[in-house]
């Protein structure tokens, strides 16, 4: 969603927020803008579009030197992405700047306050409200760090503020509530951004804001406080994060190569969360104690982690008999649900900001269920409100579809109900051999990247149809929406998935012979015969069968085919999404659609 940069210090600010927000792209966002100060007035620039527009606009004005900057890429929340709503805002004297990420929900009732009192708007933004906001209390108090703990106080909502003043030259302030934000700490140069990327390979030592907190933040020095204005200590963390892991390493797109990483990432989790003696072992979190501690789990999460959670319960199901209750973060935060303090309520969110995700598990904490975090970002927001984390190790995920993070979570949920089995059943066959194919998995799923031409040509083939249809059934079901998921964000083809049995119930209406339907078939007896059955049904409406199968008979009913290695059926899933995930690639690939960075969609979905 949207990124924040800023910078003070003896460089040239311009290449640096550029390069900045380059970092931040992958995020997702549809405009873009600067503001630069030369020590007595400050510029700002804005461009709709990607980055690549501002950066000519920049090469086309005349710039003069300048040290102090602030820069933001702006998801449209409210106004569409036009040059006026793109940030950096202006007070009506043009000498407070301001950018920001979040929502200020009592926009409208300050805005209207704000006018009558003559602050003229130009924007449709909630932002602008803020801007005129500090404004006034900088005109009452004079001091731009008064009067961002004044206006703050009158703010509904989440904010993350950069705010540069004309008349106070030798600051940049940055406020956090409710959205990240961080301090980078250089030499005679500090920076701020909303997320680590914007700072890599720039500075290397960092301070993670927390909520309520404002830093002031010099060339020199930063100071944080809280919004009473009382100064807080801070613990000056070290960068982890190097350059290397925000390159495509030669792939055409970061989707490609996050898929390929695949093997690599479920080898390096293996070795980290099992034991030399061949036990799983979930960081230090006592299991034990914690199930003994309560009576049920539910999982919370949105988009790809969302259907990790499905696939989780029917593993912890089957596995371990534990009833698990999946819901959508963001249904789960309006409804009436049974949470309680014998409650394990497990998150699940690659990038740990998910706003929907993180209100669920505030809330979940409010009621004292037993929190566990699955993040792919040990230092995000989300792990303030977890008990237990369980990192995904997956590296930094840049595109916009979820891929690495995806497979990671699943490995890890694998590991949970296959560890909670063991715990409340006992060790048996099934769980033995299920434990000794987990090893087994990266070299699959490398079998099933080999294929890649194959599935390249598949998707050349339909790469005009209109609508898609994806069908699976018990523990494929999950991993069938992942798939129509990831081809409707990166092709924008319309693809709608069902449990096979569904689709005579209704969806089989839109069958004809021009619809390609994904059927995901994986050998195991009484499923795979009825898989078979609605896969007849299909033929006989002419609909064109795109069979992801770990068995290579009844290949004469399928139109086309992609063979997965044997593996047991509770295994499928992670073999699954790399096939089903190359389809949207190479569907978005030939339709030219910018697959890291689709159209509409964001990274990290901050606003609920
Ligand atoms: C998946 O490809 C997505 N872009 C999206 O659905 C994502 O999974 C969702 O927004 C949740 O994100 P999170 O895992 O970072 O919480």
């Amino acid at each position: 969603m949207c990124g924040i940069v800023g910078y003070i210090g003896e460089n040239a600010a311009k290449d640096i927020l550029l390069q900045g927000l380059k970092n931040l792209e992958y995020r997702g966002y549809d405009s873009a803008g600067v503001a630069l100060n030369d020590n007595e007035t400050t510029s700002v620039y804005k461009a709709q579009g990607k980055l690549d527009n501002l950066c000519s606009l920049l090469n086309r004005v005349q710039l003069k030197p300048s040290a102090r900057g602030i820069g933001h890429i702006r998801w449209a929340t409210h106004g569409a992405a036009t040059e006026t709503n793109a940030h950096p805002h202006k007070s009506n004297d043009g000498k407070l700047v301001l950018v920001h990420n979040g929502i200020i929900e009592n926009f409208r009732e300050l805005r209207q306050e704000l006018e009558k009192q003559g602050f003229r708007f130009y924007s449709q933004t909630d932002t602008e409200t803020a801007v005129h906001l500090i404004d006034r209390e900088y005109k009452k108090c004079g001091n731009l760090e008064q009067a961002v703990i004044n206006a703050v106080a009158l703010l509904k909502g989440a904010f993350a503020f950069c705010i540069m003043h004309d008349d106070e030259p030798d600051k940049i302030i940055a406020v956090r509530k409710n959205a990240p934000l961080l301090v980078g700490l250089g030499n005679n140069e500090n920076m701020i951004a909303s997320d680590v990327p914007a700072l890599i390979g720039k500075v290397n030592r960092i301070i993670y804001l927390e909520d309520n907190e404002i830093a002031i933040v010099h060339r020199c020095f930063v100071e944080v406080k809280n919004f009473a204005g009382d100064v807080v200590e801070k613990k000056i963390e070290n960068l982890a994060f190097e350059p290397e892991l925000i390159s495509k390493r030669g792939y055409a797109h970061f989707m490609l190569k996050e898929i390929n990483e695949q093997p690599s990432i479920i080898r390096r989790q293996l070795a980290e969360y099992f034991t030399d003696n061949g036990e799983i072992k979930l960081g230090n979190i006592d299991l034990m104690a914690l199930m003994q501690a309560v009576d049920k789990i539910e999982i919370v999460a949105c988009g790809s982690s969302l259907h990790a959670a499905m696939t989780a319960k029917y593993m912890i199901e089957e596995l371990a008999h534990i009833p698990v209750m999946v819901e959508s973060a963001s249904e789960y935060i309006y409804k009436y649900n049974l949470t309680d303090d014998k409650t394990l309520v497990i998150g699940i969110s690659q990038s740990g900001e998910t706003a929907d995700t993180i209100t669920a598990l505030k809330q979940a904490k409010q009621k004292n269920a037993k929190i566990l975090v699955l993040t792919n970002r040990e230092d995000s927001s989300i792990v303030r409100y977890a008990d237990f984390v369980l990192p995904l190790k997956a590296g930094i995920e840049v595109s916009v579809a979820a891929t690495k993070s995806y497979t990671a979570q699943l490995m890890l949920l694998y590991l949970l109900a296959l560890k909670l089995a063991q715990m409340r059943l006992g060790m048996n066959d099934k769980l033995r051999k299920l434990k000794e194919e987990l090893f087994e998995v990266p070299a699959k799923i490398e079998q099933v990247l080999c294929q890649t031409n194959l599935i390249k040509t598949c998707a050349e083939k339909y790469a005009k149809a209109q609508d898609y249809i994806f069908i699976g059934r018990g523990i494929s079901y999950p991993s069938v929406m992942e798939g129509a998921l990831k081809l409707k964000e990166i092709s924008y083809i319309n693809a709608n998935a069902y449990t096979a049995g569904e689709l005579k119930h209704g969806p089989i209406a839109l069958v004809d012979e021009k619809m390609p339907v994904v059927a995901v078939l994986t050998k195991d007896n009484l499923l795979y015969d009825k898989m078979i059955s609605n896969c007849q049904e299909v033929k006989a409406r002419k609909g064109k069968i795109i069979a992801v199968t770990n068995d290579a008979a009844h290949q004469d009913m399928f139109d086309d085919i992609i063979l997965l290695p044997k593996s047991s059926s509770e295994l499928m899933p992670l073999l699954i999404a790399p096939a089903l995930q190359l389809l949207a690639y190479y569907t978005a690939l030939s339709l030219g659609r910018e697959v890291d960075q689709p159209r509409n969609l964001a990274k990290s979905v901050t606003v609920e």
